[in-house]
């Protein structure tokens, strides 16, 4: 396996939005970096792109002159993929398609090197499942950044059941020395953020159908009164709302139709009319300039209901991804709160609520809707039991 180090050089693959991004942060720690993309023009779009990034951090004076020319010099803008050969570790972020990527990989072990360590970016697919296109998979894993790769200190690092310990460490270590923060997540779909998350979602779609509420009051409700940066309309208009579905929907299929991850109408009917989000001017609010923005109900006994439905399913996502070892109770605050900027971690949320009030209101939930959507962990319902708390020293051990 090779020894990443500060000399190691970077392959990375695919240079939109998150190739490059992970290219820059590469770059930015020492390495020499090799940005391959299959089109040349989204490759010059990339380097125009980086550098500008890097002149306005200089004028910011954030960067030296010096130090931005520098990480900008370090990049290689490839479009032959024999240039990458020699690299230590490849990073994929090609579009999000099994076979592409099973291809890739089948074909760059012909040209990397017998021990470099090779990583998908992937958000959704099954590590294993590309690992296995290799022959020699135990160097394959998934190395996760969030978007924007060079601000969000979140990595997930999920290994496929062939992964070998080494690569493991050896993959780690260099992103933590990239001032990263990593949290191992298990090969299931959505790993732990995509996963956790899909409530913050799911949930504000099932209160507007409902009509208990609309758009601007939930996600006034969730800023004003849950602290969040952003509400849950304005961060699927944000990520855009076709991105948002497709992986609410890969996430639902992956889980072979679990209720709970179950895609909503409103959301899958927003993406069909294109009314996409900031990126096509209109999703759940309008972006083109003189639009008026609709004002919430500020209601604190509405918002407070909305705040408390959202806040037990995330809470109970979270405690079922630790009762299955997704990841450990820190990995998976962690990756709320620095890979989504949570304003608190979920764990440590339930425990201010309560446990027991977490439970009360699920169940409460559940009687009404008689869904098993609805379900609460066991993991609640044991700690509930046997009167634990998240952060009490009796923990499930991972
Ligand atoms: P993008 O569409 O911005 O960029 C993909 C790039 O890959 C394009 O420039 C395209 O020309 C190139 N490409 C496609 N097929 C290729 C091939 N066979 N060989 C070489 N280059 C190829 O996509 P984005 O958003 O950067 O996503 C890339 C990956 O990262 C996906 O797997 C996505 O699921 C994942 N991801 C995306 C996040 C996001 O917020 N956009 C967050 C975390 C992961």
């Amino acid at each position: 396996m090779s020894r990443l180090d500060k000399d190691t050089k970077i392959a990375i693959i695919g240079s939109g939005s998150m190739g490059s991004g992970i290219a820059q942060v590469a770059a930015a720690a020492g390495h020499e970096v090799c940005l391959f993309d299959k089109n040349s023009e989204a490759l010059e779009k990339a380097s125009t792109k980086l550098k500008k990034i890097l002149d306005r951090q200089v004028e910011k004076e954030r960067l030296t002159r010096n130090e931005g020319d520098a990480i900008y010099g370090r990049i290689e803008f490839c479009n032959n993929l024999e240039d990458l050969s020699g690299a230590g570790l490849m990073i994929e972020a090609i579009v999000e398609d099994l076979d592409v990527k099973r291809n890739l990989f089948s074909h760059l072990e012909l040209i990397l090197d017998d021990t470099t360590i090779l990583a998908t970016n992937t958000s959704s697919l099954s590590i294993a499942k590309i690992a296995s296109a290799c022959s020699k998979p135990h160097r394959v894993l998934g190395i996760h950044f969030f978007n924007p790769a060079p601000l969000m200190p979140l990595v997930e690092i999920i290994p496929a059941v062939q992964t070998s310990g080494d690569a493991l460490v050896e993959a780690r270590n260099l992103i933590d020395s990239w001032g990263k923060v990593t949290v191992i997540a298990k090969d299931t779909p959505g790993f732990i953020v995509n996963r956790v998350a899909r409530p913050f979602y799911g949930e504000a779609l099932r209160i507007l159908e409902e009509g208990i509420a609309d758009v601007p009051t939930i996600d006034w409700a969730i800023k004003e009164l849950g602290g969040f940066r952003m509400g849950p309309f304005e961060l699927m208009d944000y990520i855009g709302n076709d991105i948002n579905y497709v992986v609410t929907e890969t996430v639902f299929t992956e889980f072979f139709y679990d209720p709970r991850y179950r895609p909503s109408f409103t959301q899958k009917r927003m993406m069909e009319a294109g009314w996409l989000g900031r990126k096509s001017g209109k999703g759940y609010y309008d972006y083109s300039e003189d639009a008026e923005q609709p004002a919430p109900t500020k209601d604190t006994e509405l918002g407070n209901l909305i705040l408390n439905r959202i806040l037990v399913m995330l809470i109970n996502e979270a405690a079922d991804a630790l009762y299955l070892n997704i990841s450990t109770r820190e990995g998976i605050e962690l990756a709320m709160t620095r890979g989504v900027n949570y304003p608190k971690g979920l764990f440590q949320w339930a425990d201010e609520l309560g446990i027991e009030e977490v439970l009360k209101q699920l169940e409460t939930l559940q009687d009404l809707y008689g869904e098993d959507r609805y379900r609460p962990s066991v993991l609640i319902k044991k700690m509930v039991k046997e009167k634990k708390s998240f952060y009490s020293e009796t923990l499930i051990e991972n």
